[in-house]
């Protein structure tokens, strides 16, 4: 028996086995050195609204990526949350794609008119005329998302645009339900709304707040996002539903043309990238400041041990590191198409040295004592949403019609609520303001140019973690995901980056904002006594949406900020990789 095995093994097939042995050693050999990219076990969406959630997760369950998943948020958003965005908006989309680690930002902001000039919201006086770039036809950029979505849908996305705004459209002809947060932003904004009778006709009850459970029917908005779907951007930019948006816009005082229109594109730009602390960054480009302004924040703090940090000194050096970044926002950012701007500069850590070096722990800095220009102060509305596919593709997305129902004004026969993203620009630049400070120039009014943002989608990662996270709050935006990171950086999970009271200070007014319960008594006589000065705001802020990717443990987590109305969820969502591109 011995022999007849021996003998086997000693013939032909021996030979064969030796081989196939010697290359499952090999084989392992390889696949146990190779760096294995991990995936997912599940997907996440936390965003702002729980039908823009479930929109989200029905795409991704027929097969969508995240890319897909993102153009059913957005749209879903822009219709049930039309106070926060919208398809007469704009926004940015921050991606990365897990077959490559391709990462890049979509940029759908919105552009001045051609028409537009650096004086149109100035009196004969030279005086800002108030409300001008905030309400009606005249406070309207030439919108960025409905080109967004097409490109997203086209260039990343795996299922067709039409299958991606299915959920979108269901909801603007079936309509949704007003609650609390609702009311209170269309109350903010009633004058401004009962100004435009199309305005007024879908988003109030007979010109009055519409009660709770009140059914908001966009069924215009479902025929031009139809149009879209149909015909990608051309539905949208050309055709029926961009002669009735010139047509409706110079009818209400508008300068828009169909040229303005045609000349729309979105432009894909390289994320600003940063490290703190071994955790690596990338956030959003210029027309967005926010990634600038939260790395230069970010290098600042890398200098000190915050967690050794009593409360009232490591408040105090956050403060302070806010104070500097936010002073350089005003000098120096604006559209890089029209504008240099020394990036690689300010986010560099040895500018952060020099800016850390002048940090006195003793006494607070005043901003007088800083050279620097007023900033300007973003409108406060707009909104976030985070995605993680279990591919491990990933959508930090900010989008925006800048003020609660922006210029609060809907274009006849068409649904779309247009934006007031013009009042982001620097309306009166060159002037000295009340301060003796000069105005931004790099945010003056051009044709054709994107005005500056402080929209900040974020992606935080280490060799075990992934965050995406963002927030909407104008230009608290990048003080949030500065408070939101440093807790991703101490190792808390999302419900404590999106919850934890915040503080802001932006150089002028030099003064720290804070949310009722950020300071006790104590923390706030010490501030004090330090020479900062603090107001306590009457209400919270923010609308944080994160997700958490803990590679080490297969762990997905995600949280919706409890400020807000939204829905995070984590599900086991598998899209087939025999469909992927
Ligand atoms: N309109 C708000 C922002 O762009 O930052």
């Amino acid at each position: 028996m011995t022999d007849r095995i021996n003998q086997t093994l000693r013939g032909p097939r021996y030979g064969a086995l030796l081989l196939w042995a010697w290359l499952s050693l090999f084989v392992g050999a390889v696949c146990a050195e190779a760096p294995r990219t991990p995936v997912p076990p599940a997907a996440a969406i936390a965003s702002a609204h729980p039908l823009a959630t479930t929109a989200g997760f029905d795409i991704l369950a027929a097969g969508g990526n995240a890319f897909d998943a993102a153009v059913a948020v957005s749209a879903a958003l822009a219709v049930v949350e039309p106070y926060s965005s919208g398809i007469g908006g704009g926004g940015f989309w921050l991606l990365h794609r897990a077959a490559d680690g391709f990462e890049t930002m979509l940029d759908g902001r919105e552009r001045a008119p051609l028409a537009a000039t650096r004086t149109m919201y100035l009196d004969a006086k030279g005086e800002v005329v108030p409300d001008l770039s905030m309400d009606g036809a005249l406070a309207a950029g030439i919108p960025g998302e409905p080109a967004a979505l097409a490109h997203l849908a086209e260039k990343y996305g795996r299922l067709p645009l039409s299958q991606s705004l299915a959920p979108a459209i269901r909801y603007a002809r079936e309509g949704f339900v007003v609650d609390e947060y609702y009311r209170r932003l269309a109350e903010f904004r009633l004058d401004a709304l009962n100004k435009s009778s199309e305005a007024a006709q879908i988003f109030l009850n007979k010109g009055k707040l519409p009660e709770l459970g009140y059914r908001v029917l966009q069924p215009d908005l479902a025929v031009t996002l139809e149009a879209l779907a149909r015909e990608g951007h051309a539905g949208f930019y050309s055709g029926e539903v961009a002669k009735r948006l010139i047509k409706g816009v110079r009818a209400a005082g508008g300068i828009w043309t169909a040229k303005d229109l045609e000349d729309y594109r979105v432009v894909e730009r390289e994320p600003i990238r940063g490290e703190y602390h071994g955790i690596n960054i990338t956030t959003a480009a210029p027309p967005s400041s926010g990634g600038v302004v939260l790395v230069t924040m970010l290098n600042i703090l890398a200098g000190y041990d915050l967690a050794a940090l009593d409360d009232v000194t490591r408040t105090h050096v956050i403060v302070e590191a806010m104070r500097r970044a936010y002073r350089d926002r005003a000098d120096y950012l604006g559209d890089p198409d029209f504008v240099s701007m020394p990036i690689a500069r300010l986010t560099h850590p040895f500018y952060a040295e020099g800016l850390r070096a002048s940090i006195r722990l003793d006494r607070a800095t005043p901003s007088t004592d800083l050279p620097g220009a007023q900033p300007a102060v973003d409108g406060p509305h707009t909104t976030h949403f985070s995605i993680l596919d279990s591919e491990g593709n990933r959508v930090a997305a900010t989008l925006s019609i800048n003020y609660p129902f922006g210029a609060a004004m809907v274009v006849p026969g068409t649904g779309v609520l247009l934006n007031d993203e013009m009042d982001d620009f620097s309306a009166k630049p060159g002037v000295p303001n009340a301060y003796g400070l000069v105005g931004a120039e790099a945010n003056a009014i051009a044709p054709g140019k994107r005005m500056l943002s402080s929209m900040t989608p974020t992606f935080m990662e280490t060799a075990d973690r992934v965050a995406i996270l963002g927030t909407p709050g104008g230009s608290r935006i990048i003080s949030m995901l500065l408070l939101g990171g440093l807790e991703f950086a101490a190792g808390e999970a999302p419900q404590a980056w999106v919850t934890r009271p915040r503080f802001h200070h932006q150089y002028l007014p030099d003064v720290i904002q804070f949310e009722p319960g950020a300071f006790d008594a104590l923390v706030q006589e010490d501030l004090n006594a330090l020479g900062h000065k603090l107001s306590e705001q009457s209400s919270s802020y923010g609308n944080m949406q994160a997700v958490l990717w803990e590679k080490a443990t297969g762990k997905v987590d995600a949280a919706s900020d409890p400020r807000g109305v939204g829905s995070a969820e984590v599900r086991g969502v598998v899209v087939p990789q025999m469909l992927a591109r």
